[in-house]
């Protein structure tokens, strides 16, 4: 049998992905190894800005050595950016001998064997936007054993302008409840706590059903045993509706945390984004959450220097920051994505104004934010324990809205919840001491 090892790049899709390939390789015989003596290397590549793509491509000039001397490693691409741009890859370096698109997983464990064995590439692409071959293994070989993602939905039909989604992981399709339970089950049977539910659009699951809304989803999903976290994400304004906010009031285990991407903050900007509302539409969606979930953690995403941003229409999104407050914003300059219609847009915006835009909301953003934080001091949440903090001697988790919360604990407590009191905090996390 052989070794391979992971490198997993891009959002909680293509790790969830990644989790199920390792659990169908390990399940094969095959074991997890240092990158440096592996047999395989499995890329699971993000193809969301020009940045991401690039660091894959600077990774794969790195087994060209060992290539040429062992035959070794074999290079499987997959995930969005290998639909994109893996053929590419194959042709510049012959160790990637492996192409494989989000809709083809199911066939990449043989597809690896095949490369292994013999000089036989193997590409496996989503000619067809519809056709699917999944991975039939829950994601049993994760990072943490307590909390787990769960696909509910494959694809995206939304084409934003600017958005490669649609083209990378094809059209949309929800999975039936029935396998989204039965995943469910199955991880909660093996020790999993916490589970988040995946979509790019979670509130169009079920358009494809007979009468069966991501509501129901939620409903259900909230009432299998043991399950003590639930979450989603994301949300789509105007697709969003309010029985999901009646669901998380309703049921003590889903958490009040939303990511409601607004994009723009111009209703110029949104039409050319293909976004289907207004900013006004947009507030009144807010309004309804936090009317109805007042303890919610609402995040966003922002994207400035789309085409045809003018200062006008950047200053329309620095007062939408203002005006929602959002707990949290993922902001990225507008980057070109070949065969978007974005991308083929007159009136591309120089790379240093888009870099002057994005520091402006960060900056801004990072003082809403702090705002916000401040006002939670004293207060006391429930939190499932990740481990270890990246600096100092902390414990870190997240609270029910979603936010990091770092405190002094003894490592018995990782993977368990603690009662914690927010003693301080910044922007970016709390702080707080174990009740
Ligand atoms: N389905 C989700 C998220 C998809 S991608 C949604 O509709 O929001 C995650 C984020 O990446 C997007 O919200 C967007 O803000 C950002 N993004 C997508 N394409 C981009 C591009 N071409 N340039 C910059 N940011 C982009
Ligand atoms: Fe991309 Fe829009 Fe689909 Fe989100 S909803 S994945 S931004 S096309
Ligand atoms: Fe996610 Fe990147 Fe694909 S953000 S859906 S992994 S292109």
């Amino acid at each position: 049998m052989y070794g391979f090892a992971m490198k997993v790049y891009g959002c909680q899709m293509n790790q969830y992905d990644a989790d199920k390939i390792r659990t169908a390789l390990v399940a094969r015989g095959a074991y997890e190894t240092a990158e440096e003596g592996a047999d395989a290397i499995v890329f699971v590549g993000c193809s969301i800005r020009d940045k991401a793509e690039h660091k894959v491509w600077s990774e794969l000039g790195h087994y060209e050595e060992r290539w040429r001397k062992e035959g070794r490693p074999v290079v499987a691409m997959t995930g969005c950016i290998a639909q994109n741009v893996g053929v590419d890859m194959s042709r510049r370096y012959p160790w990637v001998r492996v192409v494989s698109g989000p809709r083809h997983i199911g066939l990449v464990p043989d597809a690896l064997e095949t490369a292994l064995s013999g000089d036989e590439k193997v590409v496996l692409l989503d000619d067809d936007p519809r056709e699917l071959h999944e991975l039939r293994f829950a994601p049993l070989e994760r990072q943490f054993p307590w909390k787990a993602s769960v696909m509910i939905s494959h694809g995206c039909d939304n084409f934003c302008t600017y958005c490669i989604v649609p083209y990378v992981r094809g059209r949309f399709a929800s999975r039936s409840p029935r396998e989204i339970m039965d995943e469910v089950k199955q991880l909660v049977e093996g020790g999993v706590k916490e589970i988040c539910l995946l979509g790019q659009n979670v509130d169009t699951y079920g358009r494809d059903l007979d009468r069966y809304s991501f509501a129901d989803l939620l409903n259900d999903v909230a009432h299998i045993a043991g399950l003590e976290r639930l979450r989603f994400m994301t949300s789509y304004p105007t697709d969003f509706t309010k029985d999901v906010v009646d669901a998380i009031a309703g049921n003590s285990n889903i958490c009040p945390a939303i990511n409601l991407p607004i994009q723009a903050g111009s209703d110029r900007i949104l039409k050319a984004m293909n976004r289907r509302y207004t900013v006004e539409e947009y507030a009144e969606v807010v309004d309804c959450i936090r009317r109805g979930l007042p303890e919610v953690g609402l995040t966003s995403d922002l994207i400035v220097g789309f085409p045809g941003e003018t200062d006008e229409d950047f200053a329309c999104s620095v007062a939408a920051l203002k005006r929602f407050r959002f707990d949290q914003v993922h902001t990225a300059a507008y980057s070109r994505r070949q065969g978007t219609p974005a991308a083929a847009m007159r009136e591309q915006i120089p790379e240093s104004v888009k870099n002057r835009r994005l520091n402006e909301v960060n900056r801004l953003q990072t003082e809403i934010a702090r705002d916000i934080n401040e006002k939670l001091i004293g207060r006391r949440y429930r939190v499932l324990v990740d481990g270890k903090a990246l600096k100092g001697n902390l414990l870190q988790g997240r609270n029910p809205a979603d936010k990091v919360i770092l405190f002094e604990g003894a490592e018995s407590v990782i993977g368990t919840f603690a009662d914690v009191e927010v003693t301080a905090a910044d922007s970016w996390s709390l702080k707080g001491r174990i009740l």
